[in-house]
């Protein structure tokens, strides 16, 4: 059998004769200050292995590799040295359990598999217009009132029934425990100040006309925000932040900050009176503000923020105040911020939304994106994330369905850098992993759809297009200017 790896490792030398590898060989670990964090050695010779880590994490690499090489090169197996490390230190994936839900279960059955690719952050995106699925104890109607919605219409299918549920945080400590087991740093995501409508439903006092709003059903960009202006709307998200940092020990807290209309805030006083007191020329620049103020809290807990790069728009971050997340942009604001010294997570709509059908985003596509040349700033790409986003992903299997095997091309891209190995090789080592995969509980489809020829991808697009887009969206355009003129 072939040895296969993915991701393909820095450096694997051939050492004369072959061994007999199996889940019973004798494996020895050592630990070595010389190598970089997460990085190992791993050598099979006399029918023994000898792993050398630099940390914990690279142990634990080690042993994901040593597992897809008995995988597929058990039995005899030429002698081997391999020395690895990950080009980048954040090598993520983003799961949306806010528009449809899924559970401990099935968050245990992805962080399982990703770990296997050696990605090393989950994502969580844990609230939004379509749901609230984070227990905050000082807010019990959090997930009272917003974790439920009557029914669910998104694009053009109806469902007909409720949707509900939620993390307990006993549910959340064990995800993260889980997680940490697996050398997986959680990064929850509380979205602020747009995509907010469930804690409006929850609390419409925190919005800028107190006017009360139900838990959305429906796909798209909502005018519900949270009111920047008043100090109890700001203070209630310190304290869900308080209890979300209790909750989760990681580094890292990302704030949202994407896609937040600005016509509540035209319309507010206390808006209005916040940016004159502050000096803000736009509403642009409000968003900036309130950003800026939120990870300053979360600073001086001992979190770093992250947010999607429509934050960067009013021009108020600093390259030490936020790591900015961008998935599109007009204006290539995040290039600035990269170049003034700030870090960045690629996660490009186009290559690495996982949740568009192959005829839109083939796997070549994504394997093919090159993060360093897109941020303009090599030294400054953080780290590279593919996002899982559910408003049409209704299913578990058709959840693994479309983020695997593209998930697999960004975790080479992550571990790997670029460029790396060629395009069939890369197929070769996911058809290899397939069964290990499935093995985990994550279907994958046949090869034949990742990169469907062109007569197949037109029909693919259509169909997407015709389930997910409704009058109302195309009226609105797919991508709205959120407004900003004061
Ligand atoms: C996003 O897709 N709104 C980050
Ligand atoms: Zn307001």
């Amino acid at each position: 059998m072939k040895l296969q790896l993915l991701p393909a490792p820095r450096e694997i030398r051939a050492v004369n004769g072959a061994s007999m590898l199996s889940a019973a060989t004798p494996v020895t670990v050592r630990q070595s200050d010389s190598l970089p964090p997460e990085g190992y050695e791993l050598a099979l010779e006399n029918n023994r292995v000898l792993i050398t880590a630099g940390d914990d994490a690279g142990e634990f690499y080690a042993r994901q590799t040593l597992a897809q090489m008995i995988a597929t090169c058990g039995g005899e197996c030429g002698n081997l040295v391999i020395r690895d490390a990950p080009a980048l230190p954040y090598r993520s994936f983003l799961i949306d359990c806010c528009r449809h839900f899924y559970g401990v279960d099935e968050m245990k059955t992805l962080i399982d598999a990703a770990a296997k690719c050696k990605l090393n952050v989950l994502h969580w995106h844990l609230t939004d217009d379509q749901g609230w699925r984070i227990e905050i104890r000082r807010y019990p109607l959090l997930t009272e009132v917003g974790a439920t919605r009557p029914d669910s219409r998104f694009g053009s299918v109806t469902e007909g029934k409720p949707h509900s549920g939620f993390f307990t945080q006993a549910q959340v400590r064990e995800i993260v425990d889980y997680c940490a087991a697996r050398h997986v740093e959680v990064v929850p995501e509380i979205d602020m100040p747009g995509h907010f409508t469930a804690a409006l439903a929850a609390d419409p006092a925190l919005g800028c006309t107190g006017e009360p709003v139900a838990v959305e059903m429906t796909a798209g960009i909502f005018p519900h925000v949270l009111c920047v202006g008043n100090p109890e709307a700001v203070r209630f998200a310190r304290d869900v932040l308080d209890e979300v940092c209790d909750l989760f020990p990681g580094r890292y807290i990302h704030i949202g900050g994407d896609e937040t209309p600005r016509t509540a805030w035209m319309g507010c006083e206390r808006c209005r009176a916040r940016m004159e007191k502050r000096g803000l020329p736009s509403f642009d620049a409000l968003q900036g503000d309130f950003i800026r103020e939120i990870a300053a809290y979360l600073k001086k807990k001992g979190k770093t923020a992250i947010t999607w790069n429509e934050s960067l728009k009013g021009d108020q971050l600093g390259a030490q105040d936020v790591i900015v997340q961008r998935w599109m942009e007009r204006k290539p604001l995040t290039r600035a911020f990269a170049k003034a010294g700030g870090r960045v997570i690629e996660s490009d709509f186009y290559h690495y939304y996982c949740d568009y059908p192959y005829g839109m985003t083939p796997l070549k596509k994504s394997f093919s994106f090159d993060p360093f040349k897109k941020c303009g700033q090599a030294h400054a790409v953080f780290g590279v994330e593919g996002c899982l986003w559910t408003e049409y992903v209704r299913s578990f299997d058709d959840l693994c369905e479309k983020l695997f095997p593209r998930l697999l091309a960004v975790a080479e891209r992550g571990w790997s850098g670029f460029p790396t190995r060629s395009y069939p090789a890369f197929l070769e080592a996911v058809e290899a992993l397939r069964p290990q995969l499935a093995a985990g509980g994550i279907p994958m489809r046949q090869r034949a759809d990742w990169d469907l020829p062109a007569l197949r991808r037109l029909p693919d697009i259509v169909r997407f297009f015709k389930g997910s887009l409704t009058p109302e969206m195309l009226r609105q355009g797919l991508f709205p200017d959120s407004g900003n003129k004061k």
